[in-house]
């Protein structure tokens, strides 16, 4: 059997990883300032999230949510400590679609309502509804074109208040625009949709399915500006690589048995890797750590001056040239062994790990200077 040929690879396979590091099947080195796509948040094959995981496997892999898994309330109470959302509850999954689509179906349940709100350039994911509100024509079957979606400029402060009446059901919005080129919500415009929101009913999404989980600087990068969301979707950084996502949901939803459900979400092992990664994020200062070493790659990659546009917060940041990137990325990768991300054609974005080091971001930026000045 083939696999379905849908993503376009680099020739690279590694087989081995830690900390900000990769290493090939040749034995060659790379610094990893991608972190598998804003996945690997705690370092990769950390060894408390290895010596956890082993010991959980050992004992139970997985049984249903039929039973009893005290290891979901040890998640949801830490969750909640460090979020700063101790009020919410959590539901569980497996990916950031998969989020985003109980996050808009519970919106909708609680409302009555359907009408989204979405912004240009989003993305929240494949799934049905979730595609459905992202702003990119090309990944949509006929089947997912729902005349219920409304898109608004991004940061379109005007157009937001316009769009949310009295019919909304929800507005979602990244925090920080990810696939869209790591555009940055302003304060105005989340406090728009979040008294707007107030003002109709509509339920307040916040996708921080890239933007969150201590990768701004902060826990949640709404929390800069003081504005809380009634549903939060989280996944990525969540589990470090093993797959598990979920919402936060404010205390105004009433839960019902069987109104959400999946099999998987909620297993014993994704809560383990869950609970080891905050664990490893409160200990080692993680979210402080994203937040200073993201302010001085910032500051230092300020000072080039070929640059188009350089935005992003903590260590989610996206350096727009005036060109196209592939040739530098590739470059970066090939011939410097640096791992980075893209953002549409002129915008190299990166996600590396929220342990990075100052020592591993200068390497970056000498080997980027060779480039760009
Ligand atoms: C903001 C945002 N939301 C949702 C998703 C979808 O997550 P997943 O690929 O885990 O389904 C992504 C993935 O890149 C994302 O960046």
């Amino acid at each position: 059997m083939k696999l379905f040929d849908v993503y376009p690879i680099n020739d690279i396979e590694p087989v081995k990883a830690l900390g900000s590091k990769i290493w090939d099947e040749k034995g060659q080195e790379y610094l990893d300032l991608y972190g598998g796509h804003a996945v690997i948040s705690v370092g990769h094959s950390h060894p408390y999230y290895v010596k956890r995981l082993t010991r959980q496997i050992k004992n139970l892999g997985f049984y249903s949510n039929s039973v009893r898994i005290s290891l979901q309330e040890e998640l949801a109470d830490k969750l909640g400590k460090i979020s700063g959302l101790k009020d919410y509850s959590v539901f569980l999954a497996n990916s950031g679609a998969e989020a985003n689509e109980n996050a808009l179906k519970l919106a909708s349940f609680h409302t009555g309502r359907t009408k989204i709100v979405a912004f240009t350039k989003s993305f929240h994911g494949r799934t049905s509804a979730a595609v459905a509100v992202t702003d990119n024509p090309s990944i949509k079957a006929p089947i997912n074109f729902a005349g219920h979606v409304q898109f608004v400029p991004f940061n379109d402060v005007e157009a937001t208040k316009k769009a949310i009446d009295n019919e909304t059901c929800a507005v979602i919005v990244e925090g920080i625009q990810g696939v869209g080129g790591i555009q940055v919500a302003t304060e105005e415009f989340l406090k728009t949709i979040r008294t707007a929101c107030d003002k109709t009913g509509a339920v307040f999404i916040h996708d921080s399915v890239q933007c969150g989980y201590g990768r701004s600087g902060k826990f949640f990068s709404y929390q800069y500006y003081k504005v809380k969301p009634d549903i939060v979707s989280v996944a990525k950084g969540m589990g470090n690589g093993f797959p598990v996502g979920g919402i936060l949901i404010s205390p105004k939803f009433q839960a019902k048995h069987g109104l959400l459900g999946t099999t998987f979400g909620g297993n014993h092992l994704a809560c383990v890797a869950a609970i080891s990664v905050l664990d490893i994020i409160k200990k080692e200062k993680l979210v402080e750590n994203a937040a200073n070493v993201g302010t001085y790659l910032l500051e230092q990659l300020s000072t080039f001056k070929e640059l188009k546009d350089l935005r992003g917060k903590g260590l989610m940041i996206g350096i727009e040239l005036e060109k196209s990137v592939s040739e530098i990325r590739n470059k970066l990768l090939f011939d410097d062994h640096i791992f980075t991300g893209v953002a549409g054609a002129n915008t190299i974005r990166l996600l590396p790990s929220l342990a990075l080091t100052k020592p591993d971001a200068d390497k970056f930026l000498e080997a980027f200077s060779k480039y760009v000045k």
